[in-house]
């Protein structure tokens, strides 16, 4: 409501200077301005004139037949030449101060809500020229364009504050939201260390839960050549038939056999395990060609690709060059050739293996071991990182090579794998990997 704009004093002060002057051009002792309140009438400005006896910031209570009521009532001009004469004015509270004519006109806020009156009083019998009625109305005028300029001044300010709020929601925002990053930033970090932690901790169990049966069955076996022994011993003492010690002999051998059996798989499992917790901090970071260390593989492989009768090839630009971790990359690139030569070409025709790679503008590389061998059926295709999943059980398979691979990914080397693979159409494993590696998770 513009009511209740506070009136500043550079107005007020402007506006004393207005009716002291108009009282001076009227020959009035009372020139003033006055501002409705809800239930009172409040003189806002009296001229400084001799025998004025309004003071400013007086009230009246309003509904007591003032001049001023009907002014803002009617909205227009009101001139009473002489209250005592008129018996509608006689008994005005105004005439009780000896002001006996009046003249004034409403004071309007730009809404056009009444803001109150600009008037002059006087003690004798007035009659205005109309010439003067209408300087009254000027004056008005410019105080109602005051009224403008104190309402624009007004929004401005109101505007001014709403941007500061606008603009500190805005900075609470921003922290906000910079927490909630540094938060997830340290959240990521705790999940990625927890992921090593718990895939590192799935394995143990696993491989804890491998080595029982072929230790558990050695255990078992050696406790039964040591009792045969014993027995046998006995006998021995009373003689023994050549059978009885036939019997006995191809026990021994029988039990021997299981017993390497169960110790070079568990043999196995730890050379597996081995693999697996290869600690990163000790393996070697430092900056190498792509193409050379394929080339290496390739040596490395060399005695096992020949034996396989299948072709491996190196299709790696030689412009690559990784700040990285090249004995986790090695080891991975030796677990996908292997596998390929192992598991793609079950009916012994020839196959292909190719290691591509290719850089991207964004220091991203990305390589590929594609073979050209059986595939890997859908089923399994969700399954081939799990630990312990292989489809060579009791054949030489720990199911742990892609685990292995999939872990050295996915944090040494800080990049993922994913595997493509149709029935009869090859497998292809695609490896994204930063060109640097990143800082070591600890
Ligand atoms: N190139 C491939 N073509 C077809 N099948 C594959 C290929 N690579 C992996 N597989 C399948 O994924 C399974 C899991 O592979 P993984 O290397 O984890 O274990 P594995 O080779 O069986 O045993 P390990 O590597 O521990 O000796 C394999 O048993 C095989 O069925
Ligand atoms: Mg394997």
């Amino acid at each position: 409501m513009m009511q209740h704009h506070v009136v500043s004093d550079d107005f007020l002060g402007k506006w004393q200077q207005t009716t002291n002057v108009m009282a001076g051009i009227f020959d009035v002792p009372a020139g003033l301005i006055m501002r409705v309140w809800p239930e009172q009438i409040e003189v806002l400005v009296s001229s400084h004139t001799p025998g004025n006896p309004y003071e400013a910031h007086e009230k009246a209570n309003l509904s007591t037949g003032l001049y001023c009521e009907t002014v803002m009532a009617t909205r227009d001009v009101l001139q009473v030449p002489h209250a005592l004469e008129d018996e509608h004015w006689q008994d005005n509270p105004d005439v009780a101060l000896n002001m006996i004519s009046y003249l004034g006109v409403p004071l309007l806020w730009p809404d056009q809500e009444v803001f109150g009156t600009i008037c002059v009083l006087d003690s004798k019998k007035r009659l205005y020229q109309e010439r003067y009625v209408a300087l009254l109305w000027e004056i008005k005028r410019a105080i109602e364009a005051d009224f403008k300029v104190m309402a624009q001044q007004q929004e401005l300010i109101a505007g001014n504050a709403q941007l500061r709020d606008a603009n500190q929601a805005l900075a609470r925002s921003n922290e906000e939201l910079k927490a909630a990053l540094e938060k997830i930033n340290t959240m990521q970090v705790d999940l990625l260390r927890a992921e090593k932690m718990s895939a590192l901790g799935k394995l143990v169990a696993g491989i804890a839960h491998e080595l029982n049966t072929p230790i558990g069955n050695g255990l078992m076996l050696a406790s039964t050549l040591k009792s045969n022994a014993v027995d046998i011993t006995r006998e021995l003492e009373a003689g023994v038939t050549r059978k009885r010690m036939q019997d006995f002999i191809d026990g021994v051998n029988q039990g021997a056999d299981i017993l390497l059996h169960s110790l070079g798989r568990a043999g196995e499992l730890v050379t597996s395990f081995k693999q697996v917790a290869v600690d990163q901090s000790s393996m070697r970071r430092r900056e190498f060609g792509l193409e050379k260390t394929c080339g290496e593989i390739l040596v490395a492989l060399g005695p096992t690709i020949r034996k396989s009768g299948h072709e491996v090839v190196c299709e790696v630009p030689d412009d690559i060059v990784m700040d990285s971790y090249p004995g986790a990359l090695e080891q991975v690139l030796i677990n996908l050739v292997n596998n390929a030569l192992l598991h793609a070409y079950p009916s012994g025709l020839a196959g292909r293996i190719r290691i591509t790679a290719r850089s991207d503008a964004d220091d991203w590389v990305e390589i590929g071991v594609i073979d050209d061998g059986v595939g890997i059926s859908p089923a399994n295709l969700a399954r081939v990182f799990d630990p312990f999943f292989t489809t060579r059980l009791g054949q030489g398979g720990s199911g742990l090579g892609l685990s292995v691979v999939y872990n050295q990914i996915t944090s040494a080397l800080g990049g993922s794998v994913r595997v493509d693979s149709e029935l009869g159409h090859g497998a292809r494993f695609t490896l994204r990997l930063p060109r640097i590696a990143p800082k070591e998770v600890a």
